[in-house]
């Protein structure tokens, strides 16, 4: 499943923008694993700076208030964002995989879910498309700033080469209480649905016993 949802609000957009405009940008492969570091050709910005420590605090609030996010990933950990920049000589991500783990100082983090979220505009850059990998046609995202795409880390992706501009955008992976992709995505399916039935006839009996399914559910696949 692939899913996009709008994230930040115009306030919280101008203040990620802000600390970005003059952060103290580094080469993009210190973070890379070995395969992705073949391909990986972009700056990122170095995870002990300020600037980076206050867009981490910006963005995970924004995610832990995020119903959509938070439904959809049911996360158990973050991996803390980062945040990258493609442009002039440093342009594009080729065909990679994500490490399963990742570590967050002593914190191992199982990549179940990957998440971009856009922080330049559309009309900022030419190219730098995220385009995710899998049994079906390639899926091409550039979204809105502000704008997050969930995608299974499980996928091949890559980001096209930026030719005019500069794309900014945040990344980072979660560790979901459910691990499977088919299960979260039934499990945000049902959810969907019952708030729909909710959403058209109010409380039921129905919308009850199926809430109960929704965490009976949860409760036979979580791990916490
Ligand atoms: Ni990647």
């Amino acid at each position: 499943m692939l899913l996009t949802f709008p994230l930040l609000d115009e306030s919280q957009l101008r203040e990620a923008r802000r600390l970005l405009h003059d952060a103290p940008w580094a080469d993009g492969k210190a973070t890379a694993g070995t395969q992705a570091a073949l391909a990986k050709n972009n700056e990122q910005l170095p995870t002990d700076s300020d600037h980076a420590r206050s867009l981490q605090s910006l963005l995970t609030g924004a995610l832990e208030r995020s119903p959509r996010f938070l439904a959809a990933a049911l996360p158990c950990k973050l991996y803390p964002p980062q945040f990258n920049r493609y442009g002039g000589e440093r342009n594009a991500y080729g065909p990679h995989v994500d490490n399963a783990i990742r570590f967050a100082g002593n914190v191992r983090v199982r990549t179940d879910l990957s998440c971009t979220v856009f922080l330049a505009e559309p009309d900022e850059y030419d190219g730098g498309e995220l385009v995710v990998h899998g049994a079906g046609p390639a899926q091409r995202v550039k979204l809105p700033a502000g704008h997050a795409v969930l995608y299974p880390g499980t996928t091949v992706h890559e980001v096209t080469p930026v030719t005019r501009g500069t794309r900014l955008a945040c990344f980072f992976w979660v560790q979901s209480m459910v691990r499977g992709n088919e299960r979260r995505t039934l499990l945000l399916e049902l959810d969907d649905t019952i708030t729909g039935l909710r959403n058209a006839q109010g409380e039921s009996a129905a919308t009850i016993a199926l809430t109960g399914t929704y965490h009976n559910l949860l409760r036979m696949w979580a791990d916490t």
